[in-house]
């Protein structure tokens, strides 16, 4: 069964580099990554007294992240930080408090930048937002994948062949590897806790 990923692009933009690089993940590992695009340009503003009677953009975008298997954010940075939009659907998914839909799901973190640094400063902003949310993410490799422009992609969207295709391939069988990772730890763990509650009951029987 392929691994379901919750895509959250930060750019809002139709022809987005972005959301370009997104789809080339999910191409090269369609096999085992079942990927979704999640919407994020129709949430309301974060405020808190929405949530006694949540907007349904709310309830729908907390839902597909809480359905998702893993949690890929591909996004530009705007002003060495992170787009308001994306920090918008970050804060959206993380509250109620203590109901946060991010807790504990895999993640890797993707910027492309038609810039020199390849959006570094937003990539680190992401994963500080997503140590308090307590979820897993990958090291490496590191993508602030930099000097990407619309020549980087073919007509239908595609990465064309070259260093930056070679550097994604790796990413997407890395971040594939990363989540079935995650996944199986926590299901021997559960198997172990399973086996060892069964053999305490057996004791005391
Ligand atoms: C408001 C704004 C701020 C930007 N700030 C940065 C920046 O800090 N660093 C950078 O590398 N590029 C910056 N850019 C340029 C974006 O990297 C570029 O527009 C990129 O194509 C946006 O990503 P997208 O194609 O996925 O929409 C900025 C663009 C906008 C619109």
């Amino acid at each position: 069964m392929p691994y379901k990923i919750a895509i959250i692009v930060g750019s809002l933009r139709e022809g987005s580099i972005n959301r370009k690089v997104a789809r080339s993940i999910c191409g090269l590992r369609g096999d085992n990554l079942d990927c979704s695009m999640i919407e994020i340009g129709d949430l309301p503003l974060y405020n808190q007294d929405l949530d006694a009677n949540p907007p349904e953009q709310y309830v729908r975008f907390r839902k597909q992240i809480a359905e998702a298997d893993g949690i890929l954010f591909c996004s530009p940075e705007y002003n060495r930080g992170i787009p308001g939009a994306l920090k918008n659907a970050i804060d959206v998914g993380s509250r109620p408090y203590g109901q946060s839909v991010f807790d504990k799901k895999p993640a890797a973190i993707v910027t492309a930048s038609p810039g020199s640094i390849g959006g570094f400063g937003a990539n680190h902003q992401i994963r500080q937002a997503c140590v308090f949310l307590n979820m897993p993410v990958m090291q490496q490799p590191e993508a602030y994948l930099g000097h990407v422009s619309d020549d980087s992609f073919d007509d239908a969207g595609c990465l064309k062949d070259g260093p930056l295709k070679d550097l994604v391939t790796v990413l997407a069988n890395a971040f594939h590897g990363w989540v079935h990772m995650i996944h199986e730890s926590r299901r021997l763990l559960a198997e172990d806790s399973a086996h060892a509650a069964q053999a305490k009951a057996k004791e005391h029987a």
